[in-house]
């Protein structure tokens, strides 16, 4: 059995704004941050989740991006100190998020890249076989913009996609990391087009005409959930929901992920989602798997 722990946006921030970065998007996250964001991302919840995690003991360690704010150096330095000790304990595999690559010269010097000692290639997705008919593919689809937050996916990597994932039967299953949502479950309003991934269609159109079962992991709208694509019924949508993030309906944080899966069989993965209850604990809620068409196994 392969225990999977998938991380979603953990926005770490560092309050600065220095005379340079008013020429960059950077001081609109800055404002964001000092009047919005740092009321929303408890940080200090950092130490607990961490020692979760490891009681947990994860074979792999998935991240979706989004571990900054405005991808500032001193903010990567911060990631590299707070978590840079927990990714090295584990199998740690990551792809970015739009806020690691808030402004062009974040991209352009790599700071992601460098700080979490990844190499994350626009063009090439990454693969790796993690066990028999078990398969993992990171896609890179964040873009610095000046305005918008929205993801677009070089058409090279989205035809690599479709070269590692074609060959592969019905008894593979490929877990497809990317920090975008494709869609949004039953029930929910679409993603705003200024905050969505342009290529959202095609890299659905390209999962869902595999033969393999699909585990699409993202994160970038903070909710978690679980939920089975309405249309193509080997394509499963985990939303990895942002641990340190408060909101009413999760006052101590989204909490993370525990996908146990049984590499080579076709057998369910089993779901567990990792929230801080009221008392300070954590509590694991078991989360059924969906198995038709459109049904969500929702949390929120
Ligand atoms: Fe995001
Ligand atoms: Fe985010």
């Amino acid at each position: 059995m392969m225990r999977i722990v998938l991380l979603g946006d953990i926005h770490l921030y560092r309050l600065a704004i220095w005379p340079w970065d008013l020429l960059s998007k950077r001081v609109l996250g800055q404002m964001n941050l000092w009047f919005h964001r740092r009321h929303r991302f408890h940080i200090p919840g950092l130490p607990s989740l961490i020692e979760h995690v490891d009681s947990i003991g994860p074979d792999l360690l998935l991240g979706t991006g989004d571990l900054t704010t405005t991808a500032t150096r001193a903010e990567f330095r911060l990631v590299v100190e707070k978590l840079g000790p927990l990714f090295a304990r584990y199998d740690t595999v990551l792809v970015p998020g739009n806020h690691d690559r808030y402004t062009f010269t974040s991209t352009r010097r790599r700071y992601f890249e460098q700080a979490m000692n990844v190499d994350t290639v626009r063009h090439e997705p990454l693969y790796r076989r993690l066990g028999d008919h078990l398969h993992l593919v990171g896609l890179d689809a964040t873009r610095p913009n000046l305005i918008t937050d929205r993801g677009h996916l070089d058409p090279i990597a989205l035809m690599r996609l479709g070269e590692i994932i074609e060959p592969m039967t019905a008894s593979d299953r490929v877990i497809v990391m990317c920090h975008y949502p494709i869609a949004m479950p039953p029930g929910r309003a679409p993603e705003a087009k200024r905050h969505a991934l342009i290529d959202a269609a095609s890299l659905a159109e390209a999962m869902a005409g595999c033969a393999a079962q699909v585990l699409y992991l993202h994160g970038h709208v903070h909710e978690p959930q679980c939920w089975r694509h309405t249309e193509a019924d080997n394509l499963t949508i985990i939303n990895a929901g942002a641990p340190l993030m408060r909101s009413a309906y999760f006052p101590h944080g989204q909490g993370f992920w525990q996908i146990d899966i049984e590499p080579g069989t076709a057998a369910d993965p089993a779901l567990r989602h990792h929230v801080v209850d009221d008392a300070g604990g954590w509590r694991a809620d078991a989360v059924a798997w969906p198995r038709r068409c459109g049904e969500v196994s929702s949390i929120v």
